[in-house]
Parts: C-alpha cells; structure tokens; sequence
C-alpha cells in the first residue's frame, strides 16, 4: 500500500533518519538506491540560511536519484524558520522537516530543537509560520517529552497536525535519556491513536525482526532508521523488500570516499568519513588495530591499500 506525506509519494514506509555528522549526499543517495523510503539530511540551521553560510550550504548538496528526499531545519524564530521554508536552495527538496527533538546541549540551551517540547505555544507559532511560507510538506521530528515525568507526546502531535504538519516522526525517548534506555513504543502507539496524519515511530529499529515488532506494538504507519544504517546501509533492502543483501564491503567503502571526495576534495573527506569507517569496520570487520592505523592516515590511496590488504 503506498504511502503519502501530503502530495508526496514514499517509496517505502521505512525511512532514513536525519543524523548530524553521517548523513552526507553519498550516505543518503546509497541509503535510497537500497530502498529507503524517504532520506533526510542533517540537520540544518535556519540562522545558518539566513546568512547564506557556505559550509551550511554544501550540507545540501545530493545526488540525482535520491528521491523523494526531505531537508530539516532547525531554529526557534517563527521569522527566521518562515524565512528559511523559502529559501531557494531548499527548492530540489519534496519535504521539509522541523527538528524539535534534539537533545544536545548547545541546541537546547539556545532554545532550539527539543527544548521546544517546553514551549508548545512557540512550537506552534513556528510550524505554523513554516506551513504559511511554503506549499510543500512539512513535517515535525520530536522526542516523547523532555523528562520522564512530563511526557507530552499526544498533546504536541495533536498541536502539530492542528497546525497543518503533514507527518510526524516521534522518537520514544525523553530528552533527558539521550540515545540509551528504553524506547517507549507504547507512548508512539497512543500518538498513532490520536491524529489522522502519517506517524513515524522511531529508536532502536536494527532488524527486520525489531521493525515488524516496533509497527506491531505502535500501529505506525512507518518506521525511520538511524544508527542502524550506519556502515549498513544496505539495511533497506531487508527492511523494505525482506531481502539480506550480501555486499560488497570494500567497494561500499570506497564509493562512499570517492564520491565525498568528488565534492569536499581529499583533506576533508580523509577526515570526515573516519566516522563512518569505524561503523563499517564494525561486526564482522571488527578489527580495532587495523582501526586505529587506519584513523591516523592522510592519505585516501593510504587507507584503500591498507583496506585492500585487510577486507
Ligand atoms: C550521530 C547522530 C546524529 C543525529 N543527528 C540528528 C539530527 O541532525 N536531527 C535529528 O532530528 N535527529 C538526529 N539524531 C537522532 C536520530 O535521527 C534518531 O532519532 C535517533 O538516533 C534514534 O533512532 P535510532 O535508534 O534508529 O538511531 C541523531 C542521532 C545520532 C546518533
């Protein structure tokens, strides 16, 4: 059954999580080519848009073929948000999406992201003011509450699809947890119950056993991913057509430097895929000597001769 964000068509129910510092164009475009269904990208400062930062502006770029794909946006100021909706350089995007779930302390000190469960009248002042600017989707990212004890889930779902949100993807977690301890898919099902609009459930979903479980207890109408498409993004294909599929790894790796050097050039790309390189060493290339050499070199035809020795 096909599934709708307003006008736009998913090619799957099984979504791409926005994930700052790993989902660059060439994890997204790899992460659709396997079947998710919708990919978002890291996500974006809307005071960043507004000065037209370059550095913010290359967090755009994409390869054809990744499609439908959404930009989110984060930021505190109705204006500045409204604003940033109508940037052109959001134009390639077929969704836009507002972070009001990250935790991380530099975020939330400025208002921003999840400190916005706090300020639900502001939450909808700024959605609102995002629905006014733009035709296109929007859609909301947030966490269950902000603490354990002021779990605010249904109340900020209905408040968003009162304001014209399209879709909504709920992280079962308060921000206080962070990224570890239980997901409460229970809190996720009582979202589900209460608004119209498409709901996303969203935490700890690494297998096709832990999909088919999270839609089973949350009645979702899709399920987004993160850290397990990290180093795996092929992923999609057992999440979205129940097919393992046996990769390459070592060419995985090397189109995923080749085409970020493409872009960002050598110094960069050395630096920023070292992330990304300890997830694909990971499980079965476990091998934390190999590792460690490997994070110390500059150079990218160091590392894929010290990849083909090893892999
Ligand atoms: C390294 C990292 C970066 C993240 N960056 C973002 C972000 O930019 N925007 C966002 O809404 N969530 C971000 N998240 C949260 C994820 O989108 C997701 O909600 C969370 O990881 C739980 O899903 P998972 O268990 O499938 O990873 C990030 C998570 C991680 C681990």
């Amino acid at each position: 059954m096909s599934l709708f964000i307003k006008n736009v068509e998913l090619k799957t129910n099984v979504i791409l999580a926005p994930m700052a510092g790993y989902s660059d164009f060439a994890f997204r475009k790899m992460c659709s080519d396997f079947g998710a269904g919708l990919t978002v990208t890291e996500m974006i400062s809307s005071s960043a848009l507004h000065y037209n930062n370059k550095k913010t502006i290359d967090l755009l770029h994409s390869l054809d073929g990744e499609n439908p794909k959404a930009i989110q946006i984060f930021g505190h100021s109705p204006e500045i948000m409204a604003e940033a909706v109508k940037n052109p350089v959001l134009d390639k995007f077929d969704i836009i999406d507002i972070n009001m779930g990250c935790p991380a302390r530099k975020i939330v000190s400025n208002g921003d992201g999840s400190a916005l469960l706090k300020d639900i009248s502001l939450a909808k002042e700024i959605i609102s003011a995002c629905v006014n600017a733009t035709s296109k989707p929007i859609t909301v990212k947030f966490r269950i509450g902000y603490t354990d004890d002021n779990i605010v889930a249904v109340e900020f779902a209905k408040m968003c699809e009162e304001a014209g949100v399209s879709a909504i993807t709920v992280h079962g977690r308060t921000t206080s947890q962070g990224y570890s301890g239980d997901v409460n898919y229970d809190v996720i099902r009582q979202v589900k119950e209460s608004v119209s609009i498409p709901v996303f459930a969203n935490g700890d979903c690494r297998s096709k056993e832990d999909l088919d479980r999270i839609l089973e207890i949350t009645k979702a109408d899709g399920v987004m991913v993160g850290r397990g498409a990290i180093g795996n993004p092929e992923i999609f294909s057992e999440l979205c057509f129940n097919e393992k599929k046996e990769v390459d790894k070592l060419s995985q790796i090397k189109k995923h430097y080749s085409l970020v050097e493409e872009f960002y050039g050598e110094n960069y790309t050395v630096k920023y895929m070292r992330s990304h390189l300890a997830y694909y060493l990971s499980g079965q290339y476990k091998n934390t000597q190999a590792l460690v050499k490997l994070l110390k070199m500059e150079k990218i035809s160091e590392i894929f001769d010290y990849l083909n020795k090893i892999m």
